[in-house]
């Protein structure tokens, strides 16, 4: 870049040399110094370059060329008294720059007289390279000079961190905040970021915490009644105790597979939605009759009469089906549950006024005492006197699937008395 800058100065300082002899040689002609043949000092004198070579031309348009030194390739002349004009020019595949005027000859008004000269391009490359030696020392102490200050300010820079590295060094196995007071505010929000990700690790080590301990705590009892059976049925073999035993087994086994299975569902429904969130818009008015009907035949078989009422499309909300049809299914389990035989269990949806939708399992059986609403969906939480074989997990199952649908739960009593579960979902962002 250097040399392409210095190159266009001496160009233009060389192209001036040359108009400056153009003129020089027009004024001889003018006061008449000349009447054509040029005088040996000053053919010398513009033929002589030390780098190069110099090269004239003198045309009258009446007798044609008068004088000259070389035949190198020419533009149409400039009409007389013009400004000289400036051209790149050739001779023998040599490259020249030329400068070329017109003037009337003084002794014939009527004769134009056409001077051109021209020059090679060496002495303009010269002094070009010679411009870029010039440089190159001053550029390399420049280019070093910022390589240092580079090299300095990112060490400087980057050893702001190391208070963070060495308390993050210390840290064994918290997932607190890292940001704090010692934090510049350049990485503030890198650190920021991996908060909000600790904050989220939290709760899924929280939920598999929980977990464990749950199923430690509950699972103990069952396998304590289990043993107890087995060893009742290994030391009296009589086929009534076996056969007690077998059924107390059957019993027990079943309700640990609930609880397991509903622990589980748990821990995956308190998991937060991750980054990729599956979210979907899921039309409960095809997936709800779908999700009742398929347990129709179990309804019935529990002689209960299940129904659904309402829409079958549009009732749109945004979620993911799997996790609502646990939901559902969670609430369909408790109605049959707990409703007893010949009872009524209604499964419905509706527009909410506020452009929602409300998913709703009402049934006709004894009810949940309006005091104990508040408790229902807490871990473990059964009502006095339930029927026996839940887990009590179910509702604590929907409120958190609820909770990822940002959606509310309202408990009360349906007209025959039994329990009304609605689940109120937000309208769809705009
Ligand atoms: N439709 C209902 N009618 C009467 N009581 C109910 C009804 N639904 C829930 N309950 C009461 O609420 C309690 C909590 O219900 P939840 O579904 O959380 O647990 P569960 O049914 O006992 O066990 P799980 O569903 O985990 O097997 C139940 O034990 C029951 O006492
Ligand atoms: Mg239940």
């Amino acid at each position: 870049m250097t040399y392409f800058v210095a190159l266009n100065y001496s160009n233009r300082v060389h192209d001036s040399g040359l108009e400056d002899d153009l003129h020089t040689l027009a004024q001889m002609f003018r006061l008449k110094r000349t009447s054509g043949e040029l005088p040996e000092e000053a053919r010398f004198l513009l033929e002589y370059e030390p780098n190069g070579h110099n090269y004239y031309a003198v045309r009258s348009s009446k007798h044609g060329l008068i004088s000259g030194n070389g035949a190198f390739t020419r533009r149409e002349a400039p009409p007389p008294d013009a400004q000289p004009r400036l051209y790149d020019s050739e001779l023998d595949g040599k490259r020249l720059r030329a400068a070329e005027l017109s003037l009337r000859s003084p002794a014939d008004a009527q004769d134009i007289l056409t001077i051109a000269i021209a020059e090679t391009l060496n002495d303009r490359r010269l002094r070009a390279r010679q411009i870029l030696l010039l440089t190159i020392p001053l550029q390399t102490i420049f280019i070093l000079g910022i390589l240092s200050l580079v090299w300095l300010g990112v060490t400087r820079g980057l050893r702001i961190l190391e208070p963070l590295t060495r308390r993050l060094a210390g840290r064994e196995h918290e997932l607190g905040p890292i940001s704090g007071a010692d934090v510049p505010v350049e990485i503030l929000p890198l650190t920021q970021t991996i908060d909000a990700l600790f904050a989220r690790l939290s709760t899924v080590l929280e939920a598999q915490k929980r977990f464990m301990a749950d199923a430690a705590h509950q699972l103990r009892t069952p396998l304590a009644g289990l043993r107890l059976h087995t060893e009742r049925a290994l030391s009296d073999p009589s086929p009534e105790t076996l056969r007690d035993a077998l059924e107390h087994i059957h019993k027990l086994t079943g309700r640990t597979t609930r609880t397991a299975m509903q622990l589980l569902a748990l821990t995956r429904a308190s998991n937060p939605p991750d980054a990729t969130d599956d979210s979907t818009h899921v039309d409960l008015a095809l997936l709800v009759p779908e999700i009742v009907g398929a347990r129709v035949q179990e309804a019935l078989h529990a002689d209960i009469d299940l129904g659904y009422a309402g829409p079958h499309a549009g009732a749109i909300i945004l979620g993911v089906a799997d996790s609502l049809r646990e939901l559902l299914d969670n609430l369909i389990d408790n109605a049959l549950r707990y409703a007893g035989a010949q009872a009524r269990v209604t499964v419905s949806v509706r527009h909410l006024a506020d452009g929602g939708v409300a998913l709703q399992v009402e049934d006709d059986g004894p009810g949940v005492p309006p005091e104990l609403w508040s408790r229902l969906g807490e871990r473990f939480f059964r009502a006095p006197g339930a029927r026996e074989g839940g887990s009590g997990l179910g509702l604590a199952i929907v409120g958190q699937i609820a909770n990822q649908h940002h959606a509310r739960i309202v408990y009360s009593s349906a007209a025959g008395g039994g329990l009304r579960v609605s689940v109120q979902f937000p309208p769809l962002p705009a």
